[in-house]
């Protein structure tokens, strides 16, 4: 029985991790892979084909994400579960998700070329919309998965041209009638997902793994204003109700609170929609997005519970509703599965730090339930949402490694 790292075929993960970034490619050298779209389901299909090519199980749930499994001696223990997410940002980059998914494909390819019999099942699991770009909020496969909601209780969210989850879910579904449906809400061993970092601190430490302690907590808010239409060469200014400027000055109020000279607030207005959007009518509604991050509860509670107040208060003379659409308190990994990636890194002597999470992952919804953990490889200058996101093979095969250890010691 040989090692799994030593079976990790960093030519098989490049190619095939390219080949994953061929489905939605973007003419800048990046993908767009919304949740749900037939790019998606190609995306899907892909791995549904190389899990039949090498013999795997292969099932899909009511919520679309997709099970490749490895039996173990023991069929009645839970597995141990590797993956991340297909679906990408409109302008998004050829890793972020993918490598997870692909990465935990090529591990247990590894662990199989490898000959090594686990006692638990291990399985690679591509979450539906995890990123959140098409259907808000993100984590919708993870989050059902472990039961925090159901189908039902998503169904009826629309994407912006008006197509609900409910619908598109379908249309996966039937694309993949053709698998087995798996339950949700079934035992995990243990949890760990592979993804490039995001950021650069990795880079910049000159380190090749990330050991990843946990993920900050984040609290997101839509934010609907309602002024009047209005004329834009005959209105008084005094008179008007005007939806574009209240909304400039609740972002401007809201980003003098935000101010951090520690740079660790992290406070993000995304999505900005201004109606009708007509160059001489002044803006009759408004609405936008704020994305709030940070490690700590107590600065998240903070600082968001004034954002209701503060929209209010500048809401010059039109209506504001503000709903908050996430809330999640700051993630702390296992402490078993922290050690256990440490020490397959460390054995593989690979240049290695602890580090939290800056983005939001599936893992932190697996966390809940069962032992988590994360592996972050380097991504060029820590760029990430974002076509130019780039990582080196050795760096991708590196972190598989790693992945393919982790797996084999918690599944033994
Ligand atoms: C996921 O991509 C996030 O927003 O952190
Ligand atoms: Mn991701
Ligand atoms: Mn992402």
């Amino acid at each position: 029985m040989g090692k799994a790292s030593a079976q990790v075929d960093e030519i098989r993960l490049w190619s095939r991790l390219m080949d994953m970034a061929a489905i939605g490619a973007t003419p800048k050298g990046g993908v767009n892979r919304a949740a749900l779209s037939a790019e998606d389901n190609q995306a899907r299909r892909r791995l549904a084909d190389w899990s039949n090519e090498l013999g795997f199980e292969t099932g899909i749930d009511e919520i679309g994400n997709l099970y490749v499994r490895r039996a173990g001696r023991d069929a009645d223990l839970p597995p141990i579960v590797t993956g991340s997410h297909l679906d990408s940002q409109p302008t998004g980059g050829k890793f972020d998700g993918a490598y997870g998914v692909i990465g935990g494909f090529e591990a247990l390819e590894a662990i199989e070329r490898a000959g090594i019999e686990t006692r638990h099942p291990i399985e690679v699991v591509a979450w539906t919309n995890e990123e959140g770009g098409r259907f808000q909020p993100g984590c919708m496969g993870s989050f059902v998965f472990i039961g925090e909601k159901s189908v039902a209780d998503i169904a009826a969210i629309t994407d912006s041209g008006g197509i609900t989850v409910s619908s598109a879910l379908a249309e996966t579904l039937a694309a993949f009638d053709d698998l087995p449906r798996r339950a949700l809400a079934t035992p995990v061993a243990a949890y760990v997902e592979a993804h490039i970092e995001q950021g650069p601190r990795l880079e910049d430490t000159c380190k090749t793994i990330g050991v990843v302690t946990g993920i900050q907590g984040q609290r997101c808010f839509s934010v609907e204003i309602t002024g009047e239409e209005a004329h834009a060469g005959t209105t008084p200014l005094a008179i008007r109700k005007d939806a574009l400027k209240a909304a400039m000055s609740m972002i401007s109020a809201l980003e003098t609170i935000m101010a951090d000279e520690t740079d660790t607030v992290r406070f993000t207005v995304g999505r900005f929609e201004v109606y009708p959007c007509s160059p001489n009518v002044v803006p009759g509604r408004v609405f936008f997005t704020i994305d709030f991050r940070h490690p700590e509860e107590a600065v998240i509670a903070h600082l968001t519970d004034q954002i209701e107040a503060i929209c209010t208060a500048n809401a010059r003379g039109c209506d504001v509703d503000v709903q908050e659409t996430v809330r999640n308190t700051p993630a702390r990994f296992d402490p078993d599965v922290i050690a256990t990636v440490r020490q397959s890194a460390e054995r593989l002597s690979l240049a290695q730090m602890d580090m939290p999470s800056g983005a939001t992952h599936d893992a932190l919804y697996l966390a809940r339930v069962c032992p988590t953990g994360m592996i972050f490889i380097p991504c060029a200058g820590g760029v990430s949402h974002n076509e130019a996101e780039s990582a080196t093979a050795s760096d991708l095969a590196a972190g598989v490694k790693v992945l393919a250890d982790t797996l084999v010691d918690l599944a033994t």
